[in-house]
């Protein structure tokens, strides 16, 4: 048996980390192909560093923009290579254009697709991660859900059953890697605002294209930020992702005092800062998993959410764009208890997931 793994952005590396480990650990057949969506050293190679990982066997470097093409270029690109070695299965994660290209590709040439992240939905088709997340389902053969939820997505879809595994969430898999690592939880943060006390701050992340590309949306959404601040004068550190750098620019949006705004960092320093953080403020889907796995209240600056176990275990409320209104979902997750249980598993769904591959080929 070969498996080809996919991956393009940030988050596909982490959510692949585990699945990658059990390969190398099993001695399997495997290799990575790294579409390039993801470039820059502090959005792609640092997680390979952070996360001890072999370097990707195929770079294709596709650091285009813009949805047709993106999709387009890597489709073509993943396609030469699986013609060249033809594996066994395909594993893609999530719900970026590098999962649609992947999974297109290897399903046009009858090579069998592992979705892992499969039936999330936000029944919101306006997101570019809508459309690819439901399109990938369908055409995947191993449908590998992190939660009931989302086997039940997939059924009322028409998906059959015996074609899907519910194996838990592997963002807890890593999670549980860097928190277990003992130097995690102490140390300096590689940002400038390592001197800043526990629980003494807010944290942001912000990139979800309905709200960046989006000028008024945008404006808003840092307006509410300006109120969260002058009500808690707690300092809120925002990462601040590639694509907003550049909005925020030609938006010419002044950021609110009390915004403090530094370069994406690592993935261990990233839980470091969640873990420390009194609140969290995103519209990142792994980081709504992340805060509800690590204790801390989340307040979702979106519409809806694919993740519905966090609103449901209390971890989580969507607070839209408007200012008012995130000032007052800042203000009821501070008066909450932190005292939910973790939906999303037990944080070996990587293992659980090759289990699965392996006893599929055996069969
Ligand atoms: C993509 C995914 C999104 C995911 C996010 C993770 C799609 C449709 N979107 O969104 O689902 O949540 O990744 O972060 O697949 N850029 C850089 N350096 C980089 C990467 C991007 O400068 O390493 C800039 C480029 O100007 C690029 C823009 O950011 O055009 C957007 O990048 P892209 O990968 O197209 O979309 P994301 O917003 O990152
Ligand atoms: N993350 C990180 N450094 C940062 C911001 C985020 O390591 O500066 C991690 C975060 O812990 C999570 C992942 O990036 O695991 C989420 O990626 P992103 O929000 O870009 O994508 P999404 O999950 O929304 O697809």
């Amino acid at each position: 048996m070969k498996i080809c793994i996919i991956l393009g952005t940030r988050p596909e590396i982490i959510k692949m980390h585990s699945i990658i480990k059990e390969c190398e650990d099993r001695n399997l057949d495997f290799f990575i192909i790294h579409s390039g969506q993801h470039y820059s050293d502090n959005m792609d190679k640092i997680f390979f560093e952070g996360l001890e990982l072999p370097q990707p066997e195929y770079m294709l470097d596709v650091h285009v923009q813009g949805h047709g093409r993106q999709t387009g270029l890597i489709l073509q690109k993943v396609e030469q290579v699986l013609l060249k070695e033809m594996p066994d299965i395909v594993l893609v994660e999530g719900d970026t254009n590098t999962v649609l290209a992947g999974a297109l590709a290897a399903a046009k040439l009858h090579i069998n697709v592992g979705h892992v992240e499969a039936g999330l939905r936000s029944f919101d088709r306006r997101m570019p991660e809508e459309v690819n997340r439901v399109l990938a389902d369908h055409i995947s053969d191993l449908l590998f859900a992190p939660v009931l939820k989302a086997r039940d997505n997939l059924i009322r879809e028409g998906i059959h059953d015996e074609n899907i595994y519910v194996t838990g969430n592997t963002i807890v898999d890593a999670v549980y890697f860097i928190a277990g690592d003992k130097s995690s939880g102490q140390g300096n943060v590689s940002t400038n605002v390592s001197t800043i006390d526990n629980k003494d701050y807010f944290l942001l992340t912000l990139h979800r294209q309905e709200n960046v590309d989006n000028g008024e949306r945008l404006k808003n959404i840092f307006n509410g930020l300006g109120l969260v601040y002058n009500k808690h004068k707690k300092p809120v550190i925002y990462p601040v992702h590639p694509r907003t750098g550049k909005m925020l620019r030609d938006f010419n949006i002044t950021v609110p005092y009390g915004i403090k705004c530094v370069r994406p960092v690592g993935f261990s320093d990233f839980i470091k800062l969640q873990t420390n953080a009194g609140l969290i403020l995103t519209d990142s889907g792994g980081v709504q998993e992340e805060s509800c796995i690590l204790q801390v209240p989340c307040v979702t600056l979106r519409d809806s959410t694919e993740r519905p176990e966090t609103l449901e275990v209390g971890s989580n409320i969507l607070a839209g764009a408007e200012p008012e209104r995130i000032l007052e979902c800042c203000s009821y997750m501070l008066s909450k208890e932190n005292n939910w249980d973790n939906p999303f598993g037990d944080g070996k769904s990587g293992a659980r997931i090759l289990d699965i591959i392996e006893g599929y080929y055996k069969a």
